[in-house]
C-alpha cells in the first residue's frame, strides 16, 4: 500500500495508525518538492504520477493500493485511469474527480509575502470546528515548512485536474472516505466519486474535515483495514 499525500503536505500527513497499519505493507511517500523530498513540486498532476511509477520501478513495486489524499487522491485517480497496471485498488481520501482551487487562494500562495496570511486562511479550512486546537497549530507548523513556490504548483496541478468524465473506466476495487465536515472537497464529491466508480463503497466520517485521517485516525484505519481485508483476503 502507497500513501500519497495532498498539495503542500508530506508523508506525516498520515497518521501512525496508518503508516504502522498492522499486517500490511505501508510505504508513505514524500512527492517531490514535499517533506524530506528534493525537488520544486509539479504543476500537473501528470508529472506527480510519473514520479510514483519511476519510484515503484526503483524499489521494485509492480503493483499497490493506492491511498491518496485531496490531491494524492487524484495521482491515485490518474494512475488507475492511465496505468491500471500498476494498480491493485484505491483508497480515496477526502478528494473528488475535479479539484478547482478558489482563485483568490490560488492567487495568495502565487506570492511569499502573503503565504503566511493564506496558511492562517486556509488552515481553518482543512479541519472540522470539532477538530482539537492543539491538532490545527501542529498542522500549521507543518504547513508552514512546505516552500510557497511549491504549495502553489500543487493547486495549480488539482486545479487543471478533472476527471469526472472517465470515472466509470476504473476496475480495480475502490473505497472512498470523506469527512462530513470537509469544506475543500465536500461530501457532494466524494459521493459523487462512490457512485461514479463501479462497485466503489463510500465510508462518511462523523467529527472530521478535510484532514479526516489526522481528526479520526482509528476511524479511517479501520476502514482501509476493513477495505483490504474484504477485497484481497
Ligand atoms: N465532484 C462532484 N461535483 C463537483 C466536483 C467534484 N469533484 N467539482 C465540482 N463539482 C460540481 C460543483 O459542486 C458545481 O456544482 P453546482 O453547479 O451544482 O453547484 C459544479 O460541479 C461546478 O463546480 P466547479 O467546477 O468547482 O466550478 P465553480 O465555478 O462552481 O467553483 C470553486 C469553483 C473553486 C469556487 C469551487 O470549486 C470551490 O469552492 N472549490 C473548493 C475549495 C478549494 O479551493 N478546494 C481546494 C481543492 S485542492
Amino acid at each position: 500500500m502507497i500513501l500519497v499525500h495532498g498539495a503542500g503536505g508530506s508523508r506525516l500527513d498520515w497518521p501512525p495508525e496508518l503508516r504502522r497499519l498492522e499486517g500490511e505493507w505501508v510505504y508513505g511517500l514524500d512527492l517531490p518538492g514535499h517533506g524530506h523530498s528534493p525537488g520544486e513540486g509539479e504543476r500537473t498532476i501528470d508529472r506527480y504520477v510519473e514520479h510514483v511509477c519511476n519510484w515503484m520501478k526503483a524499489v521494485g513495486l509492480e503493483r499497490a493500493v493506492l491511498v491518496g489524499h485531496s490531491m494524492g487522491g487524484a495521482i491515485a485517480l490518474t494512475m488507475a485511469l492511465d496505468l491500471p497496471s500498476r494498480v491493485e485498488g484505491l483508497v480515496l481520501v477526502a478528494t473528488g474527480g475535479r479539484l478547482r482551487v478558489q482563485p483568490a487562494i490560488m492567487e495568495l500562495t502565487a506570492n511569499t509575502e502573503t503565504f503566511n496570511l493564506v496558511l492562517d486562511q486556509v488552515i481553518t479550512f482543512y479541519f472540522s470546528p470539532q477538530t482539537l486546537a492543539r491538532l490545527v497549530k501542529l498542522a500549521r507548523t507543518r504547513m508552514a515548512e512546505t516552500r510557497p513556490r511549491v504549495l502553489h504548483r500543487d493547486f495549480q496541478a488539482c486545479d487543471r485536474f478533472d476527471v469526472l468524465d472517465r470515472l466509470g473506466e476504473i476496475k480495480v476495487p475502490a473505497q472512498v472516505i470523506c469527512g462530513v465536515d470537509d469544506k475543500l472537497t465536500p461530501l457532494k464529491y466524494s459521493r459523487f466519486l462512490a457512485e461514479a466508480i463501479p462497485g466503489s463503497r463510500l465510508v462518511t466520517i462523523d467529527g472530521a474535515g478535510h484532514m479526516v485521517m489526522l481528526e479520526q485516525p482509528e476511524e479511517v484505519a479501520g476502514a482501509v483495514k476493513s477495505f483490504l481485508d474484504d477485497c484481497y483476503r
